[in-house]
C-alpha cells in the first residue's frame, strides 16, 4: 500500500479565520501542504512556518516572547517578523507569510519574500578572519559572519577530516541507526563555496604568531588573520589501562569515531561502555537499539548524580535497566585483554566492543603556547575576547564570566558553543555584544529527553514538581534559596519559562 502523508494540521488559512477563534497567542493552520503558525504578539499577528529548522520541533508548543517564538525542544529562537533563527541551535531561517485582515477575519495565502535578518551591521571590517575549529562554535561563527553581511575573507581551519557535523547526533539517532548520514552535516558541501568560506579540512594549527598576525599549520604553511577565533573544542580522555589502545576500544567525538563504533557494533553480541555519564549512557541506549547487549561500568554509585542529583540518577539507571542495560557501578575496568575486559572488582566481561566515555579535556595547547591567559580553559571576557588583542575564544575551551551564576564558568554544551560562536562573530565585527545566554543543554535516552537550563555546580536544595519516575517533571536546583538551574522531562514550556525568568532576574 502506498504510504500517505498525514494531512496538514488545523484550519485552512486561505479560507480565513475569525480573530475570536484564536485560542490564546498561537494557532496552527495550513496553506496547502504547508503548516503555518499564526502568532498574536500585542496587537500584531504574524504567520511563520510551524516547525523549527533544527529538528522540526512544533513551535506551537513553545513560548512567544515579544516578537520571537522559542522552540520547546532545544530552545532555539526565531524572529517572527523576519523568520531569522536568532538563537542556536537552529541556524536556518523560517519562511514568513503574509497576513491579511479583512473585517474581523485573518487570511494567510502566500509567502512573503524572505526578509533580511535584522543586523547591527559591520562596525569594523577586518580583511581576514581566521577560525580554528570546524565544530559547533567555529561553524556558527562563520555562518553568523556572513549573515551579518561581512564581505571579507573567512578561513576555517579544522583538524577533522569531515566538514562540521551535528555532533550530538553521533551518540543518539545516528549511532542508533535511526538517522541517515545525510542528516549529519550542518550544511551541505556547496554552502562553503557559495558563502565564500574557505574550509580547510585535515588542517592542524600548530601555533599562533601574534607579531606577524598569522597562524602556523602543522605542515609549516601560514595563514594571516586580522581577527582570530579559537574554537578547538575538547578531546576525549583516554583510559590509561593496559589494552585500551586495541582497535575495538574506542572513544566517541568525531564522525570517524562514530563510524568506527558502528562498524564494531554491527554483528557484535556484547559491548562494554566505560563511563556512566551523558555520552556513555546515550551511546548505551543507541547500542541497545542495535540489539547489542550493553554493560555500563562507572565509578559513581548513581549515574549522572553529580549533575542532576540522586533522584534523577536513580531514574536514569532504572530507565536504562528497563531497556536491558547491565550496570557495574562503583567499579572500573583495570585491563582489556583481547575481548576480555577485567573489572577492578574482579569480574571479567567478554565484549566485542569497548566504548570509553570517561569525560573530555579542552584542547588548550594552542592557546597555552600562544601565552594567552588561562584558567582551566581559555580566559575570555564577556565579549569573548582573550587576553590577546584580536583573538577571541568560544565553545568548550572558553571560560567566561557567567552573569547568571556570577562565576567564571566553562561548560561543554552544544548550544552554548554555537551561541558563543555567534556572539564572537558579531564582536569580531565590532558590535560589542556581551555573551549573556543562560547555559542550556539537552540529553536523550530512549524516548526520554532531559532539558537543563542554568548552571549548578553545587546546590543545597532540590525540589521536584510532578514525577521523575512518571517522566513528567520540573526539577529545581537551589542554593540558599536562589534558583540556579532547572532540569525537566516533558515540561517544555516550564523549561522555557524558567530560562526566561533567569534572563530577566539576572539582567
Ligand atoms: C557524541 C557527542 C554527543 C554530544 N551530545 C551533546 C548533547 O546532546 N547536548 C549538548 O549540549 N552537548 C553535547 N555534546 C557536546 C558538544 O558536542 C560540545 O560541547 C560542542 O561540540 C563544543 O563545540 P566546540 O566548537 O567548542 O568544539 P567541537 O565541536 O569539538 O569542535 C572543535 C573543532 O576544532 C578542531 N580542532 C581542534 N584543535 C585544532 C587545531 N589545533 N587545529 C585545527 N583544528 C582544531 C576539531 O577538529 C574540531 O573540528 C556532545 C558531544 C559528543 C562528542
Ligand atoms: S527542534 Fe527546535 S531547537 Fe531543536
Amino acid at each position: 500500500m502506498a504510504e500517505q502523508n498525514a494531512p496538514p494540521a488545523g484550519p485552512d488559512l486561505t479560507l480565513g479565520i475569525a480573530l475570536s477563534e484564536l485560542p490564546g497567542d498561537m494557532l496552527v493552520g495550513h496553506v496547502g501542504d504547508d503548516e503555518i503558525l499564526l502568532v498574536m504578539s500585542g496587537s500584531q499577528i504574524f504567520a511563520i512556518d510551524a516547525h523549527c529548522s533544527h529538528y522540526h520541533g512544533p513551535l506551537a508548543d513553545g513560548l512567544v516572547v515579544g516578537e520571537n517564538v522559542r522552540c520547546p525542544w532545544h530552545h532555539a529562537c526565531f524572529d517572527l517578523r523576519t523568520g531569522e533563527a536568532v538563537r542556536a541551535p537552529a541556524l536556518g531561517a523560517l519562511a514568513v507569510w503574509k497576513v491579511e485582515c479583512e473585517g474581523d477575519r485573518i487570511f494567510v495565502r502566500e509567502r512573503r519574500e524572505q526578509p533580511k535578518p535584522r543586523t547591527k551591521g559591520v562596525v569594523e571590517s577586518p580583511d581576514r578572519i581566521v577560525i580554528v575549529g570546524g565544530g559547533a562554535a567555529g561553524f556558527a561563527a562563520a555562518e553568523m559572519l556572513r549573515r551579518q553581511d561581512y564581505r571579507g575573507g573567512i578561513t576555517m581551519l579544522s583538524s577533522d577530516d569531515a566538514p562540521p557535523v551535528d555532533r550530538p547526533n553521533l551518540s543518539k539517532d545516528y549511532l542508533a541507526g535511526s538517522a541517515p548520514e545525510d542528516w549529519l552535516p550542518l550544511r551541505p558541501d556547496e554552502f562553503y563555496k557559495d558563502s565564500a568560506i574557505d574550509l580547510r579540512l585535515n588542517s592542524e594549527v600548530a601555533s599562533i604568531d601574534q607579531g606577524a598576525r598569522n597562524v602556523v599549520l602543522a605542515d609549516g604553511k601560514t595563514v594571516a588573520y586580522d581577527r582570530l577565533l579559537l574554537a578547538t573544542g575538547a578531546e576525549p580522555v583516554r583510559l590509561a589501562v593496559p589494552g585500551a589502545d586495541q582497535p575495538h576500544a574506542r572513544v566517541l567525538r568525531s564522525l570517524a569515531d562514530c563510524r568506527a563504533i558502528i562498524g564494531l557494533a554491527t554483528g557484535a553480541r556484547r559491548a562494554v561502555v566505560i563511563g556512566a555519564s551523558f555520552i556513555g549512557l546515550e551511546a548505551a541506549a543507541s547500542l541497545r537499539a542495535r540489539n547489542v547487549e550493553v554493560h555500563v561500568v562507572g565509578l559513581e554509585q548513581r549515574p549522572m548524580e553529580r549533575v542532576l542529583g540522586p533522584e534523577m540518577g536513580d531514574f536514569i539507571r532504572a530507565l536504562h535497566e528497563e531497556h536491558g542495560v547491565i550496570f557495574h557501578l562503583g567499579d572500573t575496568v583495570s585491563a582489556i585483554d583481547g575481548k576480555r575486559a577485567t573489572l577492578k572488582s574482579g569480574g571479567v566481561i567478554e565484549a566485542d566492543l569497548v566504548m570509553v566515555g570517561v569525560g573530555v579535556r579542552p584542547r588548550l595547547a594552542l592557546a597555552e603556547k600562544a601565552g594567552l591567559t588561562m584558567d582551566r580553559g581559555v580566559t575570555v571576557n564577556a565579549y569573548l575576547e582573550t587576553s590577546a588583542p584580536g583573538i577571541f575564544a568560544a565553545g568548550d575551551i572558553a571560560r567566561w564570566p557567567d552573569r547568571h551564576s556570577n562565576q567564571k564558568i566553562r561548560v561543554e554544551h552544544w548550544v552554548v558553543a554555537e551561541r558563543q560562536g555567534q556572539t564572537a562573530a558579531r564582536n569580531m565585527l565590532g558590535q560589542r555584544e556581551a555573551f549573556d545566554a543562560v547555559p542550556f543543554f539537552w540529553s536523550q535516552h530512549y524516548d526520554v529527553p532531559i532539558n537543563y537550563v542554568g548552571y549548578a555546580e553545587k546546590w543545597d536544595q532540590i525540589t521536584v514538581d510532578g514525577s521523575i519516575a512518571g517522566k513528567d517533571c520540573l526539577v529545581r536546583y537551589k542554593s540558599r534559596g536562589r534558583l540556579l538551574a532547572v532540569a525537566s522531562i516533558y515540561r517544555d514550556v516550564a523549561s522555557l519559562e524558567a530560562e526566561l525568568a533567569m534572563e530577566v532576574a539576572d539582567a
